[in-house]
């Protein structure tokens, strides 16, 4: 079995990969084969809206980065998909991702019955995470991928995934920032959570 996570952040490494890389290390934990991709590592060309993927399960672009991660996508069990807030929306290089794949799902669904899962990150608490959260799962369910959240069954809480916040506090009027996604509690157990979860699906 493998787990495939996929950042669409502009800086690799940072908060949304430690995000994902911690659902990962649950996974990893049970000798599941585990890959985080950066987005920013790869150079996907935009989609040319040709329109021929309508016709034919394959695109017009012949790019190795693009054939590679859909080689990736297809041959996982489960995909998870981060991306940070960016104007209240996913990344600008996640959208380039998301495009790409319409050849995956036109003609009919290459990934359809995988487990797929979904978190973000961003500045602010209010900063546009539940819509960017709702544009990922809305992404994975579209592709015929089963939707997993972060909700742990014996407990129950959580019904969405996990979705990060650089907000710490108020001093007075001043934002008091966390350093990164490590001091973030909540979201960290929900990566967490949302891992173990999978593993469950993925054993199904
Ligand atoms: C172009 C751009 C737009 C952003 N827009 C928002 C936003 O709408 N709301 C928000 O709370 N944070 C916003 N941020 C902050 C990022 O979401 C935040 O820094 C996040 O932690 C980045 O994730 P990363 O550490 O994985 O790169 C924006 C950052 C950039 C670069």
């Amino acid at each position: 079995m493998k787990v495939l996570a996929i950042n669409g952040s502009h800086r690799p490494g940072k908060n949304t990969a430690a995000m994902l890389n911690m659902a990962l290390e649950e996974i990893a934990a049970q000798d599941v084969l585990t890959e985080l991709v950066e987005l920013s590592e790869v150079d996907i060309k935009l989609c040319l809206s040709c329109n021929k993927c309508l016709m034919k399960p394959e695109c017009a672009i012949k790019d190795d980065a693009m054939a590679g991660l859909a080689k990736k996508m297809i041959e996982a069990d489960a995909i998870i998909f981060g991306s940070p807030v960016y104007f209240g929306n996913v990344s600008s290089l996640f959208k380039i991702f998301m495009d790409r794949t319409r050849w995956m799902h036109m003609c009919c669904n290459l990934l359809d019955g995988k487990i797929g899962a979904a978190l973000t990150h961003a500045g602010l608490r209010n900063g546009g995470q539940e819509f960017t959260q709702m544009l990922l799962e809305r992404f994975t369910q579209g592709h015929g991928m089963h939707l997993v959240e972060a909700r742990d069954p014996d407990k129950g809480v959580f019904n969405l995934g996990p979705m990060g916040t650089m907000f710490d506090s108020l001093k007075g009027e001043n934002i008091k920032w966390k350093r990164d996604v490590s001091e973030d509690p909540l979201s960290c157990m929900m990566c967490r959570s949302l891992g173990r979860n999978i593993l469950r699906w993925i054993k199904k």
